[in-house]
C-alpha cells in the first residue's frame, strides 16, 4: 500500500479521505469503483508545473485510462490537454466543455466517421498513424477549406521493459511510421500538402515503464528524426513523448509520488532539449502524455467477500462479488495487485490467498498469492491502484453490471457514474418481428 494525505489506516480502518472505506461501501454498495479527486489534482498539477518550469509545453491527459465526464472537467480545471483515442472519448471531452484546440487524436485506424466527427469538432491535432489515414485526412480537411495541425506517430523501434501487450514502439508494432523506414518519406509528403500542416513528432513507447533509458533512447532517436527533417527544411516545432510513466501496484515496484513524475518530466524535457541543441535545433513546444499515473493510484475498488473455498497447504481462494468485467488486467496481462481488508487493515497479512472473481472463467481471478487478512465472508476487500484500465475496459461479461464510481473530495463523496440496472444491460437489446 501507497500511503498519502488521502489514502491511509487509522483504528484498523482504510481510510479514502475523509471516509472509511467500509462506509462508503455500505452508502454506495459493492462492487464500487473509488476516485480520489485529491489525487488526481495534486499529480496533474505536477505534472503541469514540471512541464512549465522546463519550457514551453502541456501534458495531455491519456482518456483511455479512465474516462468520465466529472474527471475530464477536474484534469480541464488543472490545464491538462487530452489524448483522445475514438469518437466515444472526443464525445466525452466535448461534454466536459473541453478547450477542443487542446485535444489530440490518436489511434492506428482512426474511421471516416471519426475522423469527420473530429474535423467538425475542431480538434487542436491529428497524430497520423497510418497512410490511409493521411490520405482520407487530406482530402476531408480539403472538402471542409481547413489546413488541419498533425503530428505524425514514428515508432522509435525502442523496446522498453514492460508486458509484451503494453509495449508500443518495439519492432513491427501496429503503431506508427517506422523512424529507421518510411517515416522520413512520409513526413516529407505531409509537409508538402496543401491541407496539412506538419507540427511535430509523436512517440509513446509502451506504458508501465520505470528505466529512465527507455525514454532516453526514444527521445535520442525522436530528435534525430527532428534533425533531418531540419536538413530537409522541415520544421518540427512538437515533440510529443507520450506517456507510459509507471505506478506502483505492489512492493516489487517503486512507492511513487507526485514530485517522483514532476522529477521525471523534468529530466525528459532537459533531454529534449540538450539533444535538440546539440543537432542546432531550437527546444521544440514539449508534450507529455500520462494516463495510468494521473488516475491509476487516485482509484480502488472495493469488494464485499463471499464464498471462501480453501485446499488446506495448497491453495485458499477468496471470491468477491466483482471479477474481471471490472477489472480484466489480471486476465490479459496477469498484473498484479495490493489489497486489504478495509476494516482489519492494521491487523498483519497473515494469509496468502487467490482472489476470485464470479465470472465463468477459471482466469478471472483479480490476483494470486497476495498477502491478507484473515478474510471472512462479508468483509469489505479493498484493491489499491485500480484507477487506470479497470473501468476503461469494465465489460458487461456474463451480464454484469458495471460498477458504479464514486468521487471522494475530501469529506465529499458522490457518484461519476451511476450503478447499471438490469434494465441497462438489455437496453440495445431488440427481437426482430419475425422472430415473435
Ligand atoms: C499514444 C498514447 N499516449 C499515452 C498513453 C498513456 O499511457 P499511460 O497510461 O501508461 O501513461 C498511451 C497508452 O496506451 C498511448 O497509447
Amino acid at each position: 500500500m501507497n500511503t498519502r494525505k488521502t489514502l491511509y489506516v487509522k483504528d484498523n480502518d482504510l481510510y479514502i479521505g475523509a471516509f472509511k472505506a467500509t462506509e462508503l461501501a455500505k452508502k454506495f454498495g459493492t462492487p464500487l469503483y473509488v476516485m480520489d479527486a485529491a489525487y488526481i489534482r495534486e499529480v496533474s498539477d505536477a505534472f503541469v508545473a514540471a512541464v512549465n518550469k522546463c519550457g514551453r509545453g502541456a501534458v495531455a491527459f491519456a482518456n483511455k485510462a479512465f474516462a468520465t465526464v466529472a474527471t475530464a472537467k477536474l484534469a480541464a480545471a488543472h490545464g491538462l490537454w487530452f489524448d483522445v483515442v475514438s469518437g466515444g472519448e472526443l464525445f466525452m471531452v466535448k461534454r466536459a466543455g473541453a478547450d477542443m484546440k487542446k485535444v489530440l487524436f490518436h489511434g492506428n485506424n482512426k474511421t471516416p466517421r471519426e475522423i469527420d466527427e473530429a474535423l467538425d469538432a475542431g480538434i487542436g491535432f491529428f497524430v497520423i498513424d497510418s497512410l490511409n489515414e493521411l490520405e482520407l485526412l487530406d482530402k476531408k480537411a480539403g472538402e471542409r477549406g481547413v489546413r488541419q495541425d498533425v503530428l505524425v506517430r514514428i515508432n522509435p523501434g525502442v523496446s522498453a521493459h514492460t508486458f509484451e501487450a503494453v509495449m508500443t514502439a518495439a519492432p513491427f508494432s501496429k503503431f506508427g511510421f517506422d523512424v529507421h523506414g518510411d517515416a522520413f518519406d512520409v513526413i516529407r509528403d505531409i509537409a508538402s500538402r496543401d491541407n496539412l500542416n506538419f507540427r511535430g513528432l509523436h512517440a509513446h513507447i509502451g506504458s508501465q515503464i520505470y528505466e529512465a533509458s527507455s525514454y532516453e533512447k526514444a527521445i535520442d532517436i525522436t530528435v534525430d528524426l527532428a534533425g533531418r527533417l531540419a536538413e530537409a527544411g522541415i520544421v518540427c516545432d512538437i515533440l510529443d513523448m507520450g506517456g507510459g510513466y509507471g505506478i506502483y501496484y505492489t512492493d516489487k515496484d517503486p512507492k511513487f509520488t507526485p514530485s517522483a513524475y514532476a522529477a521525471t518530466v523534468e529530466n525528459v524535457a532537459r533531454r529534449v532539449a540538450e539533444k535538440s541543441a546539440e543537432r542546432g535545433l531550437a527546444a521544440p513546444f514539449l508534450i507529455v502524455e500520462p494516463g495510468r499515473s494521473i488516475v491509476g493510484e487516485a482509484g480502488v475498488t472495493l469488494y464485499t467477500v463471499g464464498a471462501i473455498k480453501d485446499f488446506p497447504g495448497v491453495k485458499k481462494y477468496v471470491a468477491v462479488d466483482g471479477g474481471m468485467f471490472d477489472n480484466p488486467r489480471y486476465a490479459l496481462y496477469e498484473s498484479e495487485y495490493s489489497a486489504v481488508i478495509a476494516g482489519k487493515a492494521s491487523e498483519p497479512a497473515s494469509e496468502v490467498v487467490t482472489v476470485a472473481g464470479k465470472c465463468c472463467e477459471s482466469g478471472d481471478l483479480i490476483g494470486k498469492d497476495m498477502p491478507l487478512q484473515h478474510a471472512e465472508t462479508g468483509d469489505i476487500l479493498a484493491v489499491f491502484s485500480t484507477g487506470a484500465y479497470n473501468y476503461s475496459m469494465a465489460s458487461n461479461y456474463n451480464l454484469n453490471a458495471i460498477p458504479p464510481v464514486v468521487l471522494v473530495d475530501g469529506d465529499r463523496a458522490d457518484y461519476i457514474v451511476k450503478a447499471q440496472t438490469y434494465d441497462d444491460l438489455l437496453r440495445n437489446n431488440t427481437v426482430p418481428e419475425w422472430l415473435n
